[in-house]
């Protein structure tokens, strides 16, 4: 589905009815990574899920931020009449603007779903990865960001023995946009510290990690649920970095118990 937010094209998926839930996609990738959470969730929730600008099918815009995906989700709720306080889950880069979400439109979020992610900013040494990332996007193009991502996006297990998994991954990686993806690495670069906000969250949030996550340590997942007031964390077995794509289940059951939890 197609809709106009301040004169840019916006893509995104919606299935179900009830309390939105607003699925927000990790790098690089696009809202066909949520394609069995908006299948399996519609019964639950009014489930929505974008293609963040520059992704997908959603126009680029100049300047993007981390704000700038959260400002686009918002108005995108807004447009689909999804006005009340939503359960907002997010992936890795999802993560990180489900964090901005909570900061910006606080009375907007009833729940979060931090999955695969980290509160911390980028070291040193990652803005500089970030940069020379940016290079080869820009030189060589999305595939040969796909072939470096590829290895570590799943479990080592999923990465030898499911070939139509890691082609599946692979395809939506490879069709990123160059400016899309040069966008979302300058967004991460310079996205805030989410580290003093977790005292802020009081909302029930569910942790979700990958017991085979090759791109961030089980350490971080441990940490967002430490610091957090109100949340539950459910490491998922077999699975890596895109947890929700390789152990649909699983992700799902978590999910929907805790929907239902909320009441
Ligand atoms: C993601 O999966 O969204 C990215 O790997 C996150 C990051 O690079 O920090």
């Amino acid at each position: 589905m197609r809709t106009t937010l301040h004169s840019r094209q916006v893509a995104y998926e919606e299935t179900g009815n009830g309390r939105p839930l607003l699925l927000i996609h990790g790098y690089p990738l696009n809202r066909m990574m949520w394609e069995s959470q908006l299948h399996d969730l519609a019964d639950v929730a009014h489930v929505i899920a974008p293609d963040l600008w520059g992704f997908g099918e959603s126009e680029s815009v100049a300047d993007t931020t981390i704000g700038t995906y959260a400002e686009e989700l918002h108005d995108l709720a807004d447009a689909l009449a999804a006005t009340e306080p939503a359960v907002v889950c997010g992936l890795s880069m999802g993560g990180y603007v489900a964090f901005e979400y909570f900061r910006r439109y606080k009375n907007r979020v009833a729940a979060l779903i931090l999955a695969n992610t980290k509160a911390g900013p980028d070291s040193a040494e990652g803005k500089a990865g970030r940069d020379k990332s940016a290079a080869v996007a820009r030189e060589q193009g999305a595939a040969a960001i796909a072939e470096s991502m590829l290895p570590k996006m799943l479990s080592p297990k999923t990465y030898a023995s499911n070939p139509e998994l890691v082609q599946q991954v692979r395809r939506m990686m490879e069709s990123a946009s160059v400016p899309g993806i040069v966008a979302a690495l300058m967004a991460m670069k310079g996205r805030p510290d989410s580290t003093a906000t977790l005292a802020e969250i009081k909302l029930p949030t569910l942790v979700l990690g990958g017991a085979d996550d090759q791109l961030f340590p089980q350490s971080e997942f441990e940490g967002i649920a430490k610091g957090l007031p109100n949340s539950k964390l459910e490491i998922l077995q077999d699975a890596g970095h895109v947890s929700n794509i390789e152990q649909p289940e699983a992700f799902n059951r978590s999910a929907r118990e805790f929907l239902r939890g909320l009441g």
